[in-house]
């Protein structure tokens, strides 16, 4: 179901901790790890907190309320977590009135919730994705009634509306369109930590969207676990059809695509607004071979994923493609492993972000018996990233000599107020020195140097490339 915030009790549960806190100068400090949805969210945790009165800060020190909004993809950004609530342990000793929450993923897994309880006694509450809204109802209990809790609403899976972001940039935005994920990949706990698929009205997304443009915004990009299977009163190539189509200067952007939904429309649609959308696709392959991507549940094969990678580059010719790997899945052998690196040989991706398999209790990898060794996994993923480096510095060589339209991002903290960098319609990170940039404007960049990562260029007046 979806609702507003304002029918919910979270609305009087701000009111009554506004009532404790207003006016004491209490400052709130947020941390999130993992994926832009995770940044989403934490937007709108910032946005609750102030709403309760709380002052946002970027100094912990400072901050009577923590909050921690984890990932759970893998076991390396548990660990980082854990470690992060580690520095927390005096802080309610210290400080009677701190709250130390620890949100998102992590808080959907019931032993790790165990565990939380009974190890980490820093810790106030915790709270899974699906139930951010009650962000105000913990904070009561734990402010005013003292009380620690460990939330598992595990099986309400609804869209709360009316939390308007308390936004980081004010050029660059992410707009959520849809939650969760229904794919069951064997290897990935999403779908048990965020739950099923749910929609936002494409009402609402388009209002914000427009908002969001009429108050000055460049860059929109659109949310989802697995956006491209948006589905209300219509489907995501029209949702971002209806967003390319507000009149405005901006270029909207969307991340992560299943290529299982990768329909041709969609893909009409970017060719139809090369101005608008944003030339690139990040489109996880996690595997070349087939017989993994079987065993992974990924519902496609090889050859339809090189279709569509051919499809994506005839309609839409300067597109740029990236990918996301997994190294060491069960059973992956040597030939598997070559089968990948052929894949990526033939597609060449301008940027691959591989990882190597990390079990996670309760999804159906973790029960297979035929793991990988550590050691193989890690000389494969030296193989990969030797052979993609090369890869990405060949892709990033072509923009050598070409003038680029660049989002300008704030200066750099490193002293030297002229160094700036932007990225790219494809999403390339450029740097350059300008004498009058602002970020969240758009200007042109000649590329004269490149890395695999990162390219290198100077401020022109001329127009970018047709
Ligand atoms: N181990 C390693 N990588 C994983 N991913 C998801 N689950 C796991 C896991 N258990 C990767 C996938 C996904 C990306 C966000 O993280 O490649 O696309
Ligand atoms: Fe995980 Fe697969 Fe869903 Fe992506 S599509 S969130 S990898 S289950």
């Amino acid at each position: 179901m979806i609702f507003d915030i304002k029918d919910t009790d979270s609305y009087g549960y701000i009111e009554r901790v506004k009532s404790v806190v207003f006016g004491k100068n209490k400052y709130a400090h947020v941390i999130t790890l993992g994926c832009q949805q995770n940044e989403a969210d934490s937007e709108k945790i910032r946005t609750m907190a102030a709403m309760m009165g709380y002052e946002i800060t970027d100094d912990a020190s400072l901050a009577s309320m923590i909050v921690i909004n984890t990932c759970a993809i893998r076991e390396h950004a548990e660990l980082k977590a854990l470690s992060i609530l580690g520095k927390f342990k005096e802080k309610r000793r210290e400080d009677p009135d701190a709250v130390v929450a620890l949100v998102g993923c992590m808080a959907a897994e019931e032993k790790v919730t165990e565990k939380l309880k009974n190890r980490y006694h820093q810790l106030s509450f915790t709270l899974e994705p699906s139930q951010l809204h009650r962000f105000p109802e913990m904070t009561y209990r734990a402010l005013v009634e003292k009380k620690r809790s460990f939330a598992l609403g595990t099986e309400s899976f609804d869209i709360v509306e009316g939390i308007t972001p308390h936004r980081a940039s004010d050029y660059r935005a992410w707009v959520s369109v849809m939650y969760g994920c229904n794919n069951f990949c064997s290897y990935c706990i999403v779908p048990y930590v965020r739950g099923r698929e749910r929609s936002r009205e494409s009402s609402a997304v388009i209002a914000e969207c427009r908002e969001l443009i009429e108050s000055g915004y460049r860059e929109i990009t659109l949310l989802g676990q697995n956006v491209n299977s948006y589905k209300s009163d219509m489907d995501f190539a029209s949702l971002l059809e209806a967003v390319a189509t507000i009149p405005g200067d901006f270029t909207v952007r969307f991340m992560t695509s299943h290529p299982k939904d990768a329909s041709d429309r969609l893909i009409e649609v970017m060719g139809k607004y090369p101005d608008k959308i944003a030339p690139h696709f990040h489109l996880p392959l996690q595997s070349g071979s087939d017989a993994v991507l079987k065993s992974m549940n990924r519902t496609y094969d090889t050859s339809r994923f090189l279709s569509i990678v051919e499809k994506l580059r005839r309609t839409v010719p300067k597109i740029a493609l990236t990918t996301d790997v997994i190294v060491g899945f069960p059973g992956e052998s040597e030939e598997d492993f070559l089968d990948t690196l052929n894949v990526l040989e033939k597609v060449r991706f301008d940027m691959v972000y591989s990882f190597i398999y990390s079990a996670r209790e309760g999804t159906l990898a973790a029960k297979m018996e035929n793991r990988i060794d550590e050691a193989i996994k890690g000389e494969r993923m030296r193989r990969l990233l030797k052979l993609q480096d090369g890869i990405s510095l060949e892709k990033n060589a072509e923009y050598i000599g070409r003038v680029e339209r660049v989002l300008v991002d704030s200066p750099s903290k490193r002293g030297d107020d002229n160094l700036y960098s932007g990225r790219t319609l494809t999403n390339t990170r450029v740097h350059f020195t300008c004498e009058s940039c602002r970020g969240g404007e758009f200007v042109n960049v000649k590329i004269n140097r490149a890395g695999p990562f990162d390219l290198f260029g100077e401020i022109r007046k001329e127009k970018e490339n047709d």
